[in-house]
Parts: structure tokens; sequence; C-alpha cells
């Protein structure tokens, strides 16, 4: 399988801008599975929902950024997970979702909001779950999921090999601990980062601007870094792998990360 991610660094405000940028960065690209970053069609700070809201959509797939992704996993051959935006009646949810170009294969909203996202998103209510396709199990969570190790957890014993991770991250942890992530499942994971800086200036009630840190990455089940791009600029990385690798848990032979858990222990 060729699997990767699609670094880029959205802008606020305008969608078309960001379906112009991966429509760019994906021009030739053939993948089974290309992550883009979290709130990839919004961009990050916003100082309310209201103001988030116009540039947000349903994650039906019929909405702008979602049908332009469509068109292009047509292209790609494959799927592609996205960070979204995503507007719905009673509110907004800082979701991921996973489209081919029939439409919406998988759906997730973000478990653990971070910061100030608890002021503009509603929090996630599907919960964590794992998806088939060409013979790989794939599930997804958000950035600041990997903060609690029981997101990757849940994946893991719902039968993902393969975590698809968009993130905005701002601290400087999560690229390596991911490597953990990583290991104690034993999954690959494929955390796409975007890069660059936003401020919310005078639209804010304070001066507040964020860096994000980039350095998306694959790594495999034993927490090998397949690939990594930098802390700045736009990239498009691609490897091979073998989702079955994920599914050997033993870190010795008589041991079974997933069998010998002692959940009685941890009540
Ligand atoms: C984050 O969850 N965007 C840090």
């Amino acid at each position: 399988m060729i699997a990767g991610f699609v670094q880029f660094c959205p802008v606020r405000y305008d969608v078309q801008a960001n379906v112009a940028q991966v429509e760019r960065l994906l021009a030739g690209v053939k993948a089974d599975l290309l992550v883009l970053p979290e709130l990839a069609n919004s961009g990050y700070m916003y100082a309310s929902s209201r103001d988030l809201a116009p540039h947000s959509e349903s994650a039906n797939g019929n909405g702008p950024f979602l049908s332009a992704l469509r068109r292009m996993a047509r292209a790609v051959g494959g799927l592609i997970i996205t960070g979204l935006s995503e507007r719905t009646q009673d509110g907004l949810y800082n979701s991921a979702v996973t489209v081919d170009t029939t439409g919406i294969v998988a759906h997730y909203r973000k478990t653990h909001l971070f910061a100030d996202e608890q002021d503009l998103f509603l929090p996630g209510d599907t919960g964590f779950s794992v998806f088939d396709y060409a013979g790989a199990r794939i599930g997804m969570m958000v950035c600041f999921d990997w903060y609690f190790p029981e997101s990757a957890r849940t994946l893991a014993l719902r039968g993902a090999q393969i975590i698809a991770h968009p993130s905005n991250l701002v601290l400087p942890h999560c690229q390596t601990a991911m490597v953990t992530r990583s290991l104690e499942n034993r999954v690959f994971t494929i955390t796409t980062n975007r890069w660059g800086t936003e401020s919310l200036g005078e639209e804010g009630a304070s001066q507040r601007s964020l860096t994000f840190t980039g350095a998306s990455q694959v790594l495999t089940p034993l927490g090998e870094r397949l690939t990594q791009a930098s802390v700045t600029g736009d990239a498009v990385y691609l490897v091979e792998i073998d989702p079955a690798q994920a599914d050997n848990k033993h870190p010795t032979p008589r041991n079974h990360l997933l069998h010998n858990r002692r959940p009685d222990m941890y009540a």
C-alpha cells in the first residue's frame, strides 16, 4: 500500500484557496491513502464559532471542500483523509473525514478538544471506529487526541492497523510521543501536521498567535520513522507500507500487547 501525507499551510477565511493548494500539491500524485492536516478547509484560529461557521461545511461530502477532495481522490486513485471544520444544525465539530471518489467512507469528531477549541467546537460524539479499505484496517484520531493514550489504544483494540492523525500541532512533544503510541499499539501512524503562524490580532479579545510545528511523519508499528517533513514548507511524502505488519502484537514470543492487558487492575 502506498500511503503518505500532504503537509501544507491552510489559510483562514478562504476554503477555495485551500482547495487550490491541495490540488496543486496533488498534481500527478498516485497513492492508496493520503492524510491532510486538521481543519484543512478552514485554518485554525477564529474568534468565535460564528466567524468560523461560514468556512465550515457538512460532512455529507457535498460541500465545497469535500466535493473537491472527492474529485482529487479519483485522480489520486485512493482515499483522502482530511481534517474538517464540520457544520451541523447543533454547532461545529472539529472532524476528520475519509473520502473516496464515491463519497464519504468514514467520519470522526475530535474527542479531546485543545485549549480554545472548546470555545469553537462541540465535543466529539462519534467515538473511535475502524473501517476496511483495500485489505487494510484504518482508524482516525485528531491532533490533541494523541495526548490521551486511550484514543490510539481504542483504535488498536478495534483492529486498526493504520491510524490516520490529521493535526495542527503547537506543542513540541507529539512527533516524539507518537513513537510510543505506534510501539505500544504496534500500529502504523500517519501524523499530518500543518505549518505556518496564525494570529487572531484585533479580531480576538487579546493578541494571540500560534506557530504550527510541521514535521509530519509516518511511523511503523515498531516506532521507526519512515519519513518526516521539515518544520516549515509544503510537502507530499509517500511510503510503501504493509499494513499486515501491524498484526504482530508480540514484543516477545510470550507477550501480546493487547491480550496481556489487565483491565481489572486499571479500574
Ligand atoms: C491541537 O489539538 N490542534 C493541538
